[in-house]
């Protein structure tokens, strides 16, 4: 079914350093997602969980390891072609929401495709469009302040979305909200993700939003294991 794979990582480790001594975080990690799947990974606080996603989403680089991303390698690349393939093909949703607060929730979701360059009014018709995909067209002038948590969420999922990313990330989306609204959050995400077949990746704690995706692995001594069903 996924004969294609959107990301490709072997031997991938990651350490930090932290007075001056190297803390390896992630070790020689192999790990393999299909385009249009879905993939819940897990594990205990500290693991490594958000570094391996920052390190997919290319937000950091690993410093060992090949990591395919689309079948082009992005090991060595520069600063500026990761940003852009960041730009181009990922969506990220964040535990904190991370909107801009001095912005206006239509203004948060057209930003990603204000920093594409699209001009102002055509950027604010389609931020318009995925508010009214995530039920959220009523608030389009409000300040994110004055937004409830899953009413935060779900603009930042219209952010994540508007500009049609091929690759959705989400760090503990539901962490901050309550179980009724986590899983309102989650069928609003998994809904988007099938329509579009985006691959999705989600960090989480939750044992039933982890069984709602395809595949579940657990990040644990710094490597990535496979959960079978
Ligand atoms: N920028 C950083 N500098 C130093 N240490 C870091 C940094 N980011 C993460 N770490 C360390 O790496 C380990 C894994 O962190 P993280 O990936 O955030 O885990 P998780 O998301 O599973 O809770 C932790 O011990 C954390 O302190
Ligand atoms: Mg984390």
């Amino acid at each position: 079914m996924h004969d294609l794979n959107f990301i490709s990582m072997r031997g991938v480790s990651k350490s930090y350093r932290h007075a001056g001594k190297l803390n390896p975080v992630i070790s020689q990690v192999d790990f393999q997602v299909g385009v249009g799947e879905t993939c819940a990974i897990i594990g205990p606080s500290g693991a490594g969980k958000s570094t391996l996603l920052n390190i997919v989403g290319l937000l950091d680089v690993a410093d060992a390891g090949e990591y395919l991303f689309m079948g082009r390698s992005v090991a060595n690349a520069q600063n500026d072609e990761l940003a852009a393939i960041r730009k181009m093909q990922i969506g990220f949703v964040f535990q904190n929401f991370n909107l801009i607060p001095r912005l206006t929730v239509i203004e948060n979701v057209a930003l990603p495709l204000r920093y594409r360059g699209m001009d102002r009014a055509h950027s604010l018709e389609h931020a318009m469009c995925m508010l009214q995909r995530v039920g959220m067209a009523q608030r389009a002038g409000y300040k994110p302040a004055d937004l409830s948590g899953g009413q935060k969420q779900r603009v930042a999922i219209a952010r994540a979305l508007v500009g049609e990313p091929s690759l959705i990330l989400a760090d503990e989306p539901t962490g901050s909200l309550d179980n009724q609204t986590a899983s309102e959050i989650l069928e609003l995400l998994l809904s988007i993700q099938k329509e579009k077949n985006v691959t999705l990746l989600i960090v989480t704690h939750d044992q039933g939003i982890a069984r709602l995706m395809q595949r579940q692995v657990v990040v644990r001594g710094g490597v990535v294991v496979e959960l079978n069903a």
